[in-house]
């Protein structure tokens, strides 16, 4: 190219960046369009083209760099004009066929009642599908054999491990992106989908009038260990797995975040089409989307028959960690478009397309040590310290072993080398140990008889429990847990009391106890870092206003073992106040409806202690409400972010007891039963979760949420 060309380029990337910004202003702003859109498009398209030839004139402030959507609508609530789907699930060989079978046979009773509704059109009675009703020289009658049925081909794809979304192009321009939401309201993402590098803003000429393009944006793996490199330049925790960073870098409210995060997009499907080629088959369908350059996944592949689909799922399986991006599975689609209608949906996903799920990804590491780490109520549970292994998205470097009948169990001994998944795909699982590489005479673990912290009181392990506790109430490693405990929503409700700021106070030596919250002494706390006049002093108003929560509350926050929010109602409306409650006896407490031996022995129990009584004294002298009062949850009227869904919890919620969390469920207008079925919409994860509520979940394909979502999911009613 000559410099004289590059000149010229230059000059007329100049005048139709003026030119664009210029309509484009008229078009947003002023809503006085002086061109027709497919005018405005050719000018956006001859700058494209340009910047493509000569990528070194390439500006950054190019209307093709910069965003076009208002980002004061993202979030905004889309509603799906072709519902987006979601998919069942096969877990085996078997599995495949039998959803095979089953479409084939649906297709073999579609055909054999349209012919026969021709037929009968015809005035000829026809007995195909029903060999055994044929009566040998029935008059009038015509037979016709089963209709066969092909299947034909199947489209193999890949299974993105991302975020569906839904592109809306109408006359090629990128109008609205969406997230899939429920399937049939989803969020406007526009604004942040505008940011990736792989989502053309304009179509070539020639594209339909509306183009509904639905695809997985996912964060590529090397994307996302440049932004884990960077968190730990800059001192920050790591991101846990490159999907929940897609999540979260696409729930950014300012898109210039978004964008430096090199989020991509496969697409995988169409919605809304509206003056489109006729296309008969999915896999025309995804080369017509290549062809206007779209993001298409190369590894999809056409197969013709089951076993080659099942070839294809093997190889996903075996090269699964070669792919510069995260899969969880196979998507196998019937080719033909007039079939999949034919076939139709249910009311969840398509019967013309299945996912195979690959199984939970296994890796053997070190063991080095099994710690024991202090819970809030002094529970102390072994884990597991590992060699650092990448296995199922993230990095695993502890996981939790229960308890110590778990140990013994799985008979795994620090030094051995053991397996590691992820259970549910979110919480790190050691299986057992490799015996082939245990060294010899390796010795076994004995659970520690004395507490890690500096007092090193005993750990008790009570019969018929197979936890062990440490029950001095002073024991710093509870301390933590029992100060953001106290400091939770369904306890004292402290705000701006979180996690960082309770470390933070008990390392700097202000708090020892519950109690010492109420003299912070905020001369000195306003002179911390990330502390100033105001926050100190909001600090101060909130922990104020928490000595007036009603007395239910504050024994929530007193962390009794055994005893939740709503045994905690019931102890305190029956009682009345906390004196009677701290003078009652085991038989007292037990005569209270809804509470049980095992709950009175073990209030009457915290009472008991003379550590306990010095703490109650010293809030009673704070001035906290010891009285009776009205339900906190009533005195509440929270959003009904979780209506009509049913959320089963399975393992410990930070921040909240077990019925501290049904509750606020139930708060949000969701139902929260104890088993999972197919009504139930997610099922959330927490420490020590059951396996049988995640197998039940995984078999029936529902999300299994982390409780980071979790908490997403109760603020905002949005499924990730
Ligand atoms: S097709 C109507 N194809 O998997 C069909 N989905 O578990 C809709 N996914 O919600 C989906 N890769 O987010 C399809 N190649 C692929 C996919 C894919 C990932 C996701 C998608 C969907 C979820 C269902």
């Amino acid at each position: 190219m000559t410099t004289g060309e590059d000149d010229r380029a230059e000059e007329r990337i100049a005048e139709l960046i003026e030119l664009i910004r210029y309509h484009d202003q008229r078009y947003h702003s002023d809503d006085a369009s002086e061109i027709p859109d497919a005018d405005f498009d050719q000018l956006k398209r001859e700058l494209i083209e340009l910047e493509t030839a000569h990528p070194e004139l390439g500006r950054p402030d190019s209307p093709t760099q910069t965003v076009g959507a208002d980002p004061s609508t993202l979030f905004a609530p889309v509603k799906h004009r072709v519902p987006m789907m979601s998919l069942d699930n096969a877990f085996d060989r078997g599995e495949l066929i039998a959803w095979a079978d089953r479409a084939r046979r649906r297709l073999v009773a579609i055909h054999a009642r349209r012919a026969a509704e021709e037929a009968s059109n015809q005035g000829v009675l026809l007995l195909a599908g029903e060999p055994d009703g044929k009566e040998a020289g029935d008059e009038g009658l015509a037979e016709i054999e089963e209709p066969s049925v092909q299947l034909g081909d199947l489209v193999c794809e890949l299974k993105f491990d991302g975020l569906a979304v839904s592109l809306r192009y109408e006359n090629g321009r990128l109008v609205q992106a969406a997230t899939r939401g429920n399937g049939r309201v989803g969020e406007d993402i526009t604004a942040n989908i505008l940011t990736l590098k792989s989502v053309p803003h304009l179509l070539p000429a020639g594209a339909p009038q509306v183009l509904e393009v639905r695809g997985e944006v996912y964060l590529p793996l090397a994307a996302f260990d440049v932004l884990n490199a960077q968190q730990e330049a800059e001192g920050k925790p790591r991101y846990a797995n490159p999907r929940n960073t897609a999540a979260g870098s696409l729930r950014q409210k300012d898109p210039t975040v978004t964008a430096t995060r090199g989020l991509s997009m496969w697409c995988y499907s169409v919605g809304e089409v509206q003056g489109g080629p006729t296309l008969t088959t999915h896999s025309a369908t995804l080369e017509y989307l290549e062809g206007l350059a779209l993001p298409v996944n190369p590894e999809t592949v056409t197969a013709d028959s089951v076993d080659a689909a099942w070839e294809f799922v093997n190889e996903c399986e075996a090269r699964r960690h070669d792919l510069p991006y995260e899969i969880d599975g196979a998507v196998i689609k019937i080719d033909r478009l007039d079939l999949q209608q034919e076939l139709g949906s249910t009311s969840r996903a398509p019967r013309w397309a299945v996912a195979y799920k690959l199984p939970p990804e296994e890796k053997t590491t070190k063991l080095h040590r099994i710690q024991v780490s202090i819970g809030s109520k002094g529970k102390a549970t072994p884990f597991a310290v590992l060699e650092p292994v990448f296995v199922g998205g993230s990095t695993v470097e502890m996981a939790t072993l229960h308890n110590q009948d778990q140990v013994k169990a799985k008979d795994v001994r620090p030094g051995d080398t053991v397996v590691v998944r992820k259970a549910g795909d979110v919480i790190p699982e050691v299986l057992g140990p490799v015996l082939a590489e245990r060294p010899d005479e390796l010795p076994e673990w004995d659970f520690p008889e004395i507490c890690p912290c500096p007092h090193q009181q005993p750990l008790v392990r009570e019969e018929g429990d197979a936890a062990h506790y440490c029950y001095f109430p002073r024991c710093p490693e509870q301390l933590r847990g029992w100060i953001e405990h106290f400091a939770a929503r369904n306890a004292l409700d402290i705000e701006h009391l979180g996690e960082q700021r309770v470390g933070l106070f008990i390392d700097l030596g202000f708090i020892s106890d519950v109690s010492d919250i109420y003299s912070l002494d905020y001369e000195r706390i306003r002179k911390l870092e990330g502390f100033g006049e105001l926050s100190a002093a909001n600090l101060a108003a909130a922990i104020e206003a928490s000595k007036q929560q009603p007395l239910a509350r504050l024994l929530v926050g007193l962390n009794i073992r055994h005893l939740g929010d709503t045994t905690s109602e019931l102890l305190a409306d029956a009682l009345g106040d906390l004196d009677k409650i701290m003078a009652a006896t085991v038989e007292e407490l037990a005569e209270v409806d809804g509470i049980g031996p095992i709950m009175a022995e073990s209030v009457h129990e915290f009472f008991q202690s003379e550590i306990n009584r010095e703490i109650i004294e010293k809030l009673r002298a704070a001035g906290l409400n010891f009285a009776g009062d009205a339900s906190p949850y009533e005195a509440q009227a929270l959003p009904q972010t979780l209506e009509g869904m049913t959320i089963v919890v399975t393992g410990g919620l930070e921040g909240y007891t077990r019925d501290g969390v049904g509750a606020a469920i139930k708060a949000r207008g969701g139902k929260s039963p104890g088993s999972v079925s197919s009504k139930t919409t997610a099922v959330v994860v927490g420490e020590n979760p059951g396996a049988s509520k995640l197998d039940k979940a995984e078999k029936l394909g529902i999300p299994v949420l982390d409780e980071a979502q979790f908490h997403r999911l109760i603020e905002t009613g949005e499924l990730p």
